[in-house]
């Protein structure tokens, strides 16, 4: 199996609100690839854990960069997203909601 941190495939993303779109190379976490745009997101741990980055994913999958990101299945299953360790697997909209 291929390793998806080989993965060059560029997917686009897309912040709500205001529609702010960026190249996500399906190697980087959605908040690196922003960051590398110049696009500011919420974020603090870049790890998974403090949930500062928190966002709602209205279309498109992600993967995990690490086993249990700080989500709880609930959450999960409700679409909400980490983008620090979440790497796109197709376009995706995504939107910051701060820490529920
Ligand atoms: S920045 Fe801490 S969980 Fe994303």
């Amino acid at each position: 199996m291929a390793d998806p941190h080989d993965d060059d495939t560029a997917y686009s993303a897309r912040i709500l609100p205001g529609e702010t779109c960026f190249a996500a190379p399906a190697s980087l976490s959605l908040l690196e690839a922003a960051l590398l745009e110049g696009i500011r997101l919420p974020s603090s741990c870049r790890n998974g854990t403090c949930r500062a980055c928190i966002s709602k994913l209205h279309a498109g999958t992600v993967r995990y960069r690490i086993e249990w990101p700080g989500l709880s299945p609930d959450e999960k299953d409700d679409g909400f997203i980490l983008p620090c360790v979440a790497c796109p697997t197709s376009d995706v909209t995504f939107e910051p909601v701060g820490m529920p």
